[in-house]
């Protein structure tokens, strides 16, 4: 278990810069993205040097995308006054982590990532049999464990590399977790929180260890984090004697899965810049409408008296998406009687599809023409970030026994 107290949650997310981002991205991640900012402490960062896995040999993509990736993010809604938003590479932390936990991470753990092979496949032009490569989860792990991240948004494909962080973790504490006298620190750290809540303590850790109580873990849990008194350390090592591990250094995140919004494309698959079927989050509003005017209908309605049927068209699942119930049945109703043509059809969708960007080309004009704006944006939010990952740092040398340096 061992997971991070509720009050205490970060959420932290990535994206690589790969290209500009399009309305699959803002469907599928920004969105949620701009929810939880308001929910949690928030961490959105630019994976730049996960970008570097695949694109070694065509870094230029990287630094073209970087700043376009930022402002559409900015774009979107995400709130640098809530959220910390800064570039991986700027915070040097991650890359040390990566590298202590590289130490001790089986060789089979990375092996056995589903991404791993799958991508390798995928991307068969390319040749992924790098040492990067295969460490791309565990510097993902990295990313998420140097903020001791509770949370962790992300699509389905990626709940493997959340699993291995945990296990990472686990191991880390494991082996790192054990510092001298933990016992007697831990006995301490218990009387610290007052007579009473120390012996209320030690019965719920009796009622869990002996009988296996999960309801006991679940009250002393809440007990812990009620705690305003204790320090970090004394909290962790609470955390961890609960168990009956040592202290947790490095919490286990879990996963927040957002509702698989799929996103469709112009063809009907899912929109993704592999099949060419996207719209770009901010794209211009005269080349948004004649992609969607030249997207493909129903094969079978080659005439407007041919009628057709919403369930084989890509059109319907965009109204799917941006459509009202009464625009919906004039659909269905107007397509399968070949009362309503398609661009008839197409038009609420172009319509709703501008008025969605309008206030993203908005917001982004700010940016564009004062591009130190999003510096500043970016090295504030390098500055909280380091603060935070420094400290982490410090106490992972600190447990290796690594504070000669
Ligand atoms: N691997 C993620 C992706 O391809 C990006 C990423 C890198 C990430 N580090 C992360 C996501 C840490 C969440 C947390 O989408
Ligand atoms: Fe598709 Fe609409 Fe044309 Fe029917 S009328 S085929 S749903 S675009």
């Amino acid at each position: 278990m061992n997971t991070v107290p509720s009050q205490h949650q970060r959420v932290l997310s990535g994206m690589r810069p790969t290209g500009k981002l399009h309305l699959g991205h803002y469907h599928g991640v920004l969105k949620n993205w701009v929810q939880l900012q308001h929910e949690y402490s928030c961490f959105f960062f630019v994976a730049d040097w996960h970008a570097l896995t695949t694109e070694y040999d065509n870094t230029g993509i990287i630094a073209e995308s970087v700043w376009d990736m930022v402002i559409d993010w900015l774009a979107a809604g995400v709130n640098p006054g809530s959220a910390k938003v800064f570039i991986q590479s700027q915070v040097p932390e991650h890359a040390e982590l990566h590298l202590l936990l590289s130490m001790m991470t089986p060789l089979g753990w990375l092996e056995r990532v589903p991404t791993y092979k799958d991508q390798q496949e995928k991307l068969k032009e390319k040749d992924l049999a790098t040492y990067g490569f295969l460490g791309y989860p565990l510097l993902q792990s990295a990313d998420i464990l140097v903020y001791k991240a509770g949370l962790v948004p992300v699509g389905d494909d990626q709940v493997a590399h959340i699993e291995l962080t945990r296990e990472v973790a686990r191991r880390f504490n494991h082996l790192y977790g054990r510092e001298a006298g933990f016992e007697d620190k831990a006995e301490a750290a218990a009387k610290k929180m007052g007579k009473k809540n120390a012996k209320l303590y030690n019965e719920l850790r009796r009622k869990y260890q002996e009988k296996g109580d999960d309801e006991a873990l679940e009250t002393a849990r809440a007990l812990l984090e009620g705690q305003q008194n204790i320090t970090l350390s004394d909290r962790e090592r609470l955390f961890g004697y609960l168990e009956g591990g040592g202290k947790i250094i490095l919490p286990e995140p879990q996963p927040l899965l957002t509702k698989a919004s799929k996103m469709p494309g112009l063809d009907g698959q899912k929109m993704s810049k592999s099949y060419g079927n996207t719209i770009g989050l901010r794209e211009d509003p005269a080349e948004v409408e004649k992609k969607l005017r030249t997207m493909p209908t129903d094969p079978a309605r080659v005439r407007k008296t041919d009628p057709g049927d919403p369930e084989k068209c890509p059109v319907w699942q965009l109204h799917q998406v941006y459509s009202n119930d009464e625009v919906k049945s004039w659909v269905q109703e107007g397509c399968r009687s070949a009362g309503i043509g398609c661009l008839d059809c197409k038009q609420p969708v172009i319509d709703q599809v501008i008025k969605e960007q309008a206030p993203m080309r908005e917001r982004a004009e700010e940016f564009i023409n004062n591009p130190n704006l999003v510096r500043k944006v970016i090295n504030e939010g390098g500055e909280q970030a380091r603060e935070v990952a420094r400290s982490t740092l410090v106490e992972v040398r600190q447990s290796m026994g690594l504070e000669y340096r």
